[in-house]
């Protein structure tokens, strides 16, 4: 008994030591830390705050994890807030997607948009598919896309490899397409089967010679794989219009360099713009022998700013005949998402997508190229809502990137240009990577795409029409500064000749 006794005592002697040495320690790191601070002289707050200063760093950095759980209310962050990516898990998810008491969304902020329902809803059973629609009539391979509303490009390598296989292998099986993104076709992107719409950014990884210019034999190639169905020439995105493609050297690993022949570790930045193209002549010689040489339907994708260079170009269209034409335009959204930007184009550089959208349409229209020139919108059209009035204004297709982040998990942590994405989609670390299953994610990349072409559909039978690509902008009202709506169909007259003065 005395000798158990003994033995208590003498652990608890051990620990009561072990506890006054660590207390001792604890003390040291914080003297050693106050003189740091103290002492060091780029850091305000810590040397006039030493050691207690450090904490505005740590819960600065926390912050972005947990004001979305704590503080921050249903529709009120950014860039998207609480209501819109729940919408999206739940979706993903194939939970319930109703909700309960009512809306929480202000109807009176300017610019919301309200769907105009009619007497006599579409009845389920008049309801129809909705129909596929033809890119690239001129092509010798035309595509014919089913899906309203398809994956945005984003690359392998802003990207990470479960990612990639989680999305390609859910568009596969939502019958929708997956576009590469500027980092070339990587064998993740086509081991999932889905159509791939392969895109050539300004570095042209995937298909450069040594010069970084278009290798005819490598695009034959690559455009000779049959899921590759159409390629999108990049002049610009939303969130860096005018800045190549980043990729942070953290993220270049020897795969990737391999894949877009350039060294191992180092960033990767794309030239700011493709430098053979300066005009509306070039860019229509550039997409004519991108068609020429892959028999694919080419198309571009741009952010819109100034918006003389539309009238060239489709002045230049009408000259040289509408084979000639880009077979889709792909216009994003001045706030759309990135791996990486400089905040000053992330934030205020280019349109929004609902000034662009109807400014594009319009034009297309007014020469006469709205049926040739397929358009296809994208910039935080990620819940119903969102496609649906793009549908109404005239795109004939909705592009997500974020949405489909959402769909593979993404939390909203802000870290992509950083190799720390805590849920392994924008990260290279295989330990964050071990959380994302590509398999079980790629059913909710099907399931978010299904929803969503589904619910655009029962916004377009409450207007009354029988398939989503009925909507027409007399569906859609906006309201305005007065807290009234306007039919879009007023905002945006629907009659030749009403396009708006030129700027260049
Ligand atoms: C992680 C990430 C990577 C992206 N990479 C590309 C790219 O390689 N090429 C491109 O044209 N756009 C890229 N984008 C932009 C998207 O394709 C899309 O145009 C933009 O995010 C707007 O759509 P969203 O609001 O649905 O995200 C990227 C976006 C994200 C979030």
């Amino acid at each position: 008994m005395s000798e158990k006794f003994e033995g208590a005592v003498s652990i608890l002697q051990a620990l009561s030591a072990l506890l006054v040495f660590l207390i001792g320690l604890g003390i040291l790191a914080v003297a050693v830390m106050y003189i740091i601070d103290v002492t060091q002289t780029s850091q305000t707050v810590r040397r006039n705050f030493p050691v207690v200063g450090r904490f505005r760093y740590l819960f600065e950095h926390l912050g972005e994890f947990f004001r979305q759980y704590f503080f921050a209310l249903d529709r009120e962050e950014m860039p998207f807030n609480r209501a819109q990516r729940s919408w999206v898990y739940r979706a993903a998810k194939g939970v319930d997607n109703t909700v309960a008491f009512g809306s929480t969304l202000n109807l009176t902020p300017t610019g919301t948009p309200i769907f105009v329902n009619c007497p006599y809803p579409t009845l389920d059973e008049d309801a129809a598919p909705t129909s596929p629609v033809t890119i690239g009539p001129f092509a010798r391979e035309p595509y014919e896309a089913k899906s309203v509303f398809n994956i945005s490009a984003m690359s392998y390598g802003a990207l990470s490899r479960p990612a990639v296989l989680a999305l390609s292998n859910g568009a596969r099986m939502a019958g929708i397409w997956l576009n590469t993104g500027e980092g070339g076709v990587s064998p993740w992107h086509l081991e999932g089967g889905a159509d791939i719409v392969y895109q050539i950014g300004t570095a042209k990884y995937g298909v450069r010679d040594d010069n970084g210019n278009i290798d005819d034999e490598k695009l034959r190639t690559l455009a000779a794989e049959s899921q590759v169905k159409m390629i999108e020439l990049k002049l610009s995105q939303g969130a860096k219009p005018g800045k190549g493609g980043i990729l942070p050297g953290e993220k270049v690993t020897a795969e990737i360099a391999g894949i877009r022949h350039i060294p191992e570790g180092e960033a990767s930045i794309s030239p700011n713009r493709h430098p053979e193209i300066n005009s509306a002549s070039d860019l229509l010689d550039t997409i004519n022998h991108l068609r020429e040489v892959s028999g694919l339907p080419v198309g571009f994708k741009s952010v819109i700013g100034a918006y003389g260079w539309l009238d060239e170009l489709f002045e230049e269209i009408l000259e040289r005949g509408i084979e000639s034409a880009p077979d889709f335009i792909t216009v994003d959204s001045g706030d759309g998402g990135t791996g990486a930007a400089p905040m000053s184009l992330i934030d205020n550089v280019g349109l929004p997508i609902r000034e662009s959208l109807p400014l594009v349409v319009d034009r297309l229209k007014h020469y006469g190229l709205r049926e040739r020139i397929r358009v296809i919108s994208s910039g935080k059209l990620l819940n119903p809502t969102d496609a649906a009035w793009a549908l109404c204004v005239g795109a004939d297709f909705v592009n997500s990137a974020r949405g489909f982040m959402f769909a593979l998990g993404c939390i909203q942590a802000l870290q992509c240009n950083k190799n720390t994405c805590p849920t392994g989609i924008t990260t290279h670390d295989r330990k964050l990577q071990r959380g994302l299953v590509p398999a079980d994610k790629a059913e909710r990349v099907k399931r978010y795409a299904d929803t969503m072409n589904k619910e655009i559909g029962v916004i377009a039978h409450s207007c009354g029409v029988p398939e989503p690509r009925r909507l027409r902008r007399y569906h859609c009202r906006i309201v305005q500064d007065d807290c009234r709506s306007v039919p879009l169909d007023e905002l945006y007259p629907d009659v030749a000749g009403a396009v708006p003065v030129t700027n260049s």
